[in-house]
């Protein structure tokens, strides 16, 4: 079996202050919400079932919805402070030594079980490299990127903060088993860049469809049917897959004559996302790769947290149930 395990990052020994809880359980609370459960549920009307449409049909009527986000609800992400929550993803961050941001890490209770597709770090460093060239002349200091060793699909949860299924080492290494009984019979995607967007709270995403391969719906369903404890409300739309590339986390440096008050942040966010999408979009991956992943720490494959990795190849046996 195709197994790693990754060490502690450094970033988890970085000493807590007492007072930190305080602010740190509203504000990941805050945090999950803002980049794990999208898009919002209930935010829209819900893409038609399975059978109304093709897979290809349906994913793309999603993601023209995720791109109208930021035009509906505006860049939330720059007014965070006026909500009534009063937090913004700011709070989870310090400025490191460097200037740049480090997050604040916390231990999640019981780990997160994530079953993810992994982006080859060859694909996620072109797509880095575009974003960056974009984005840090603006967001030097109050950007986060998403580490390239750490793109991901989100497939399927085993366990989630919203519904914890708590399972000991031996549960564990069963759905590890059972998990990899279905990655023999997933084929390795052909995936294409369709479209980058901004999000209103700050996320920026690469929304993808499908060349080849099997269909992240039918992998879903797959994972579904072999982790048969695993949370019946999963964080995304089955047809949904995206990566997210990094997170806004302030106002942009911008010169003196566009910091007025009209100055339409919408409009030059749209400009942004649009020159990142003349780099990058069409942009084709093999991804060859599902990841059984123990996030230890909140939102640890985003944070670089501390986590537990199982890496496994897709086999694309045909229906490989020999074994099952
Ligand atoms: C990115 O992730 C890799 C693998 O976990 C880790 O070794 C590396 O330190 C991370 N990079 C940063 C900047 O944290």
């Amino acid at each position: 079996m195709p197994m790693a395990q990754r060490p502690p990052s450094s970033c988890s020994a970085r000493p807590r202050s007492p007072g930190t809880a305080v602010w740190f359980l509203p504000a990941a609370a805050l945090l999950l919400v803002v980049l794990l459960r999208w898009p919002p549920m209930g935010s829209y009307p819900p893409v038609p079932p399975r059978g109304s449409g093709s897979v290809p049909a349906r994913r793309a009527e999603l993601y023209s919805k995720m791109a109208r986000d930021l035009d509906e609800r505006g860049a939330a992400f720059l007014r965070g402070g006026e909500t009534s929550q009063s937090l913004t993803l700011t709070d989870l961050f310090d400025t490191g030594d460097d200037g740049a941001v480090v997050p604040r890490l916390k231990a999640a209770d019981p780990p997160v079980r994530a079953n993810v597709l992994h982006l080859d770090p060859e694909f996620a460093t072109v797509i880095s490299k575009a974003v960056k060239e974009v984005f840090l002349p603006y967001f030097d200091q109050v950007i986060w990127f998403q580490n390239t060793s750490m793109y991901h699909f989100s497939m399927f949860h085993a366990s989630h903060h919203l519904e914890p299924i708590v399972a000991t080492d031996d549960e564990i290494e069963a759905e590890v088993e059972a998990t990899e009984r279905v990655t023999k019979t997933v084929c390795p995607l052909k995936v294409v860049l369709d479209r980058v967007v901004l999000t209103s709270t700050g996320v920026l995403l690469g929304l993808w469809q499908v060349e080849s391969g099997t269909d992240p719906a039918e992998i879903r369903s797959r994972l579904r049917e072999a982790l048969p404890r695993a949370p019946q409300k999963q964080l995304y739309d089955p047809v949904l897959l995206h990566t997210s590339f990094a997170r806004i986390l302030g106002h942009p440096k911008l010169p003196e004559e566009q910091s007025a008050p009209s100055f339409d942040h919408v409009k030059f966010f749209h400009g942004l996302v649009a020159r990142v999408n003349e780099k990058i979009h069409g942009f084709q991956a093999t991804v060859s790769e599902l990841w059984y992943v123990e996030e230890y720490d909140v939102l640890a494959l985003a944070l670089n947290g501390k986590m537990k990795v199982r890496r496994l190849h897709l086999g694309c046996n045909h229906q490989g149930n020999e074994n099952s």
